[in-house]
């Protein structure tokens, strides 16, 4: 069908061709664009096969074809508006010289970091060329997308991290971290440095790669007092912001301080972040007052209630378009895709998002 100009005057306002960044611009529309956290992984089963070509996790992430591969594979299933680069968190502790290992079912291993020597001993020289690899599979990846997809690059934040290097994997009380933060006040703020450099450097290099979009991952920022969140999540994610806004290519800046609470207001105001990305605790009517004429916001299903599917889901979803669907508003997960999400049930999310169409 040809396009008529009358076709034409329905479409909103100046807008980029892509609808992930004219969100990010601050534009709202009548449906909201839409990606997952986590949407490549587990849940699925091109993903599981896709696996096996790769004997540990850290191969597979630096592994360029595979890390393609499975970055477009969610892309071939659903009409997302995002592809989120294929790696993980941890690729900078083993890039800094840790030594890094999944355990299948168990989570993250780490040879963990707790005194001044080991600290002393992680390596940022180098570090960029060491995560080589995940840069040549951004720019093949940028390549690949079609033209009104947008492609994000991401990195762990310096706390969420940490806690990773201190406690030696997932941690349920932080207790190691928090020694550390708490009695050696000194080393472990030059632990954070190094990680604030680091990951300013592996953005920068997704950015040169082609990423359009950066999204820091702060999981963990809900276990810390106010004080402490304002100085190892908030003020390293200034730095971070402010980096890439000085740089030759200021791309939209997303923040995710899972679990932050009504520190999400301060984060939102002190960080500079373009959008910030709300668990599933956030109250909307709160967001869409406080921070939403601040930034773009991005959210916040409950990744079980996509897992659960039918009504719940069309209920939950509708929810949510309605409480921030008037601004600038990004539809995404509080967290990311559970590995046990039947694949029908993300068809169903994209198609009440999307619409049919
Ligand atoms: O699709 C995407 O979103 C891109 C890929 C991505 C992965 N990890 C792949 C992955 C992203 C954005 C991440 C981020 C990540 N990694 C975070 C922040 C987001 C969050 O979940 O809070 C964190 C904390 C990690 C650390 C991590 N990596 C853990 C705790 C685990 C084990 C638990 C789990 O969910 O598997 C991983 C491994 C991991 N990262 C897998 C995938 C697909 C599973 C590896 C496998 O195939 O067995």
């Amino acid at each position: 069908m040809s396009e008529h100009p009358a076709d034409l005057v329905d479409q909103p306002g100046p807008d980029s061709g892509k609808p992930l960044i004219d969100a990010l611009q601050g534009r709202a529309s009548d449906r909201p664009p839409l990606w997952l956290m986590r949407q490549a992984g587990r849940y699925l089963p091109e993903y599981q096969a896709l696996r096996k070509q790769a004997e540990t996790f850290i191969e597979f992430c630096l592994s360029p074809d595979l890390a393609v591969e499975a970055t477009l594979q969610p892309l071939r299933r659903y009409r997302l508006n995002a592809a989120i680069l294929f790696s993980d968190i941890l690729v900078i502790p083993y890039a800094l010289g840790q030594a890094v290992g999944f355990e299948q079912g168990e989570g993250p291993r780490l040879e963990p970091v707790r005194d001044a020597e080991a600290i002393d001993a992680l390596e940022m020289d180098g570090l960029v060329d060491r995560l080589g690899p995940v840069y040549e599979a951004a720019r093949r990846v940028s390549k690949a997308l079609e033209p009104g997809v947008t492609f994000i690059g991401f990195a762990g934040a310096p706390w969420t991290v940490a806690t990773y290097m201190v406690e030696g994997g997932t941690s349920r009380d932080f207790t190691m971290v928090k020694r550390l933060a708490f009695g050696d006040p000194h080393g472990f703020a030059k632990l954070m440095d190094v990680l604030t450099e680091a990951t300013i450097a592996h953005l920068l290099a997704q950015i040169e790669a082609g990423a359009e979009v950066v999204q820091v991952f702060d999981s963990w920022a809900g276990v810390l007092s106010e004080t402490d969140f304002e100085r190892f999540a908030i003020e390293p994610m200034r730095r971070i912001v402010d980096r890439i806004k000085d740089s030759a290519r200021p791309v939209p800046v997303i923040g995710f301080p899972r679990g932050a609470g009504a520190g999400y207001a301060q984060y939102v105001a002190a960080t500079g972040v373009d959008a910030v990305s709300l668990d599933t605790s956030v109250p909307l009517g709160w967001a869409r007052d406080q921070l939403q004429p601040m930034a773009t916001l991005q959210g916040n299903l409950d990744p079980e209630v996509l897992v659960c599917g039918g009504e719940l889901l069309e209920r939950e979803t509708r929810r949510i378009m309605g409480a921030l669907g008037d601004g600038p508003f990004i539809f995404n997960l509080g967290h990311g895709v559970n590995k046990d999400t039947p694949v029908d049930h993300v068809a169903q999310l994209v198609e009440l998002v999307r619409g049919a169409g």
